[in-house]
């Protein structure tokens, strides 16, 4: 069993007989009225004064209580180190290998001397570039290899063997890009200390030109948001050539950082998880407003209202707000020990009081499993409260659900008292985009804005991008969808920005997201909303599998743990376009050729 919790045995306290004036206790909507659970949480100093006590509140109808066993990081849940090459001449110029020692549509790592490089020969020619990926630093050799680009093992990012260049999300930097040359059979790599050192970005930035008059209430791009969506439409814009003011502005006090780590390292400090630093923003002429909240937007005068009353006017917007996480309806929430975990400082304080205490997550969510995944190792014990059965059913289907959960036990039932010195609240999140009500730009009855594939709102010059927005997606048949992940964020500002500039670009990308269950990942990719059927290959129990989630006689979606690089390769053959038929699936599993991927490639049976 692959468990991954390391406080040994982790306990649940049930109703224990404290004095009720350090309690105040959480109630949670139940859906069957029978079932209770409370949750104490045990107020800090503060708050003790202002306690009151909630009448018995009901709950959701299940308890998981965490297994006791190791936890193991995976290698991505660690920050990336920055360079990999040392000690770098000038010049360098390396033999590598025989040509071989290569065939066509191979990669291989070489050593440069300093480092390695990537070498991939297709078509007859041979490609090098950086071997990390400037994501998390995969090894981008154990990646997907597919008509002219690479896709990253991990999370799906891909890049231009011909160029470097990023192409798909998540990260923001493209690889360096080292010239080859054949000479007497054997292979040469050529590249030169500035191609090795520097950070590459996909296009050298445009300079700010019209800094020095412009009016401070008047910008040419105002980007509300400075998540994902935000920094990369104000990126592209610059790499684009965009020589006139961006103003980029977040409710955050801080500049964009990488919010996925949030739950999957907690105490990391901020400077490990900024995006970018401040110098970045300076020398790029992108100005962050930060602690600041755009109240409304009026769209006839092209004018933003700031909360403080400020006003600002600009020629296009962009509209990246993201969501907001969904509270709990019941007494107790506003306690200082209860959280939705938003920001760095959320999380770290998390961390802090849960050392050694108990913590209570309320909802088996992606961010409430990897938090309390987490937090096995730092709090004496975790549960996690949930109303469903089985945890993920509605994504990724009952079995993939149950695997999960093998990880953990039911513990209890009902009408118990869990307490908790901690809780984190995990149960969803709503978009944020009240502001925009009365603005005229059109919002669906969810809250979403609704844009088309070019991330154009209905209204002119208004674009929006990220979590907030519904949008068509092509490999679902236009389908519109809220796909509120990393990678797709990154997508969308990134098509804005092109749109801004009049590209006519519609966005074509495969969604593919990760969470890091226990310690372990799960990478998935497509879109699996309406599945009919799943179809397995590998062990569920030892969470080594890979699942096809189809719809009509078609793969929709694929899923899978310990089991690399499937899920890039799906990806890689919707993102040509080709249909994956379920039979030639089905074959595949029933061959059990794990390592032949032809019916992939339309050349198996
Ligand atoms: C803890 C956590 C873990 C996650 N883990 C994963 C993961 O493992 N994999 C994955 O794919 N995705 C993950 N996600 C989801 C991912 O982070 C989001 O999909 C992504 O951040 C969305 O980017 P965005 O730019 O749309 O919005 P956000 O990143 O949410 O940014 C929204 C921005 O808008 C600002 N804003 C909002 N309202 C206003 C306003 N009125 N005025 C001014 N500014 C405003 C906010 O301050 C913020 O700067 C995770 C999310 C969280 C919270
Ligand atoms: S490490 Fe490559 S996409 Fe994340």
């Amino acid at each position: 069993m692959g468990g991954c919790f390391s406080k040994p045995k982790p306990e649940l306290h049930c109703s224990q007989a404290q004095p009720r004036r350090h309690r105040c206790t959480l109630s949670i909507c139940p859906p069957d009225p029978h079932v209770e659970v409370k949750i104490e949480v045990v107020l800090p100093e503060k708050e003790r004064a202002k306690e009151e006590m909630s009448p018995n509140g009901k709950a959701s109808p299940l308890v998981y209580k965490v297994n006791g066993t190791a936890r193991h990081y995976h290698l991505e849940e660690h920050p990336i180190t920055i360079n990999p090459y040392q000690n770098v001449k000038d010049v360098v110029e390396a033999s590598v290998c025989h040509v071989k020692d290569l065939e066509n549509g191979q990669m291989r790592e070489v050593d440069l001397g300093c480092g390695k490089a990537l070498l991939i020969k297709e078509n007859g020619d041979y490609y090098a570039m950086g071997h990390k990926c400037p994501h998390y630093g995969a090894p981008l050799v154990k990646g997907v290899l597919s008509k002219g680009r690479v896709r990253c093992p991990w999370h799906g990012a891909c890049f231009s063997i011909g160029t470097g260049d990023i192409e798909d999300f998540p990260g923001l930097d493209s690889l360096p890009k080292f010239q080859v040359k054949i000479e007497k059979e054997k292979v040469y790599i050529r590249a030169s200390k500035q191609a090795l050192l520097t950070q590459r970005r996909t296009k050298v930035m445009a300079k700010c030109i019209s800094l020095s008059n412009y009016n401070i209430s008047s910008t040419n791009v105002l980007i509300i948001g400075a998540g994902a969506a935000g920094l990369v439409c104000a990126e592209t814009l610059r790499q684009e050539g965009f020589s006139d003011r961006i103003v980029m502005c977040t409710m955050d006090r801080h500049l964009p950082y990488d919010r996925p780590k949030l739950s999957k390292s907690m105490d990391s400090h901020l400077d490990q998880i900024t995006l970018r630093p401040k110098e970045f923003f300076r020398t790029n002429d992108i100005e962050v407003l930060t602690e600041t909240q755009v109240a409304a937007v009026d769209i006839k005068n092209k004018i933003a209202v700031f909360k403080d009353g400020f006003k600002m006017d600009y020629n296009k917007l962009l509209i990246a707000t993201g969501n907001t996480p969904k509270a709990l309806s019941c007494k107790g929430k506003e306690v200082e020990n209860v959280f939705n975990i938003r920001t760095p400082e959320d999380a770290n304080r998390v961390v802090k009081l849960a050392s050694s205490k108990n913590a209570v997550i309320v909802g088996a969510s992606f961010l409430g499993m990897e938090v309390a995944a987490y937090l096995t190792e730092k709090a004496h014990s975790v549960s996690v409260v949930e109303l469903e059965e089985v945890p993920f059913k509605k994504f990724f289907g009952e079995k993939v659900g149950q695997a999960l959960m093998k990880l953990k036990e039911v513990v209890l039932k009902s009408g118990k008292v869990l307490r908790a010195d901690v809780c984190v609240i995990g149960i969803g999140a709503s978009p944020a985009t009240g502001f925009l009500k009365q603005s005229g730009i059109n919002i669906d009855s969810k809250g979403f804005i609704v844009v088309n594939k070019m991330m154009q709102t209905n209204i002119p010059g208004v674009f929006a991008a990220g979590d907030a927005v519904t949008f068509p997606l092509a490999l679902r048949n236009n389908k519109k969808v809220n796909i509120p992940h990393w990678q797709m964020a990154h997508m969308h500002g990134r098509i804005a920005a092109l749109n801004m500039l009049a590209h006519g670009t519609e966005i074509s990308t495969v969604p593919y997201l990760w969470t890091a269950v226990f310690g372990k990942s799960l990478r998935y990719a497509g879109h699996g909303e309406g599945f009919d059927d799943v179809v397995f290959q590998g062990d569920l129990d030892e969470l080594k599998f890979v699942a096809f989630y189809t719809k009509n006689e078609e793969v929709i979606a694929v899923a899978s743990m310990n089991y690399d690089p499937i899920v890039s390769k799906v990806a890689e053959v919707m993102a040509s376009g080709r249909a994956i038929r379920k039979r030639d699936v089905e074959l595949f599993v029933r061959h059990g050729k794990t390592g032949d991927m032809s019916w992939l490639t339309g050349k198996g049976s």
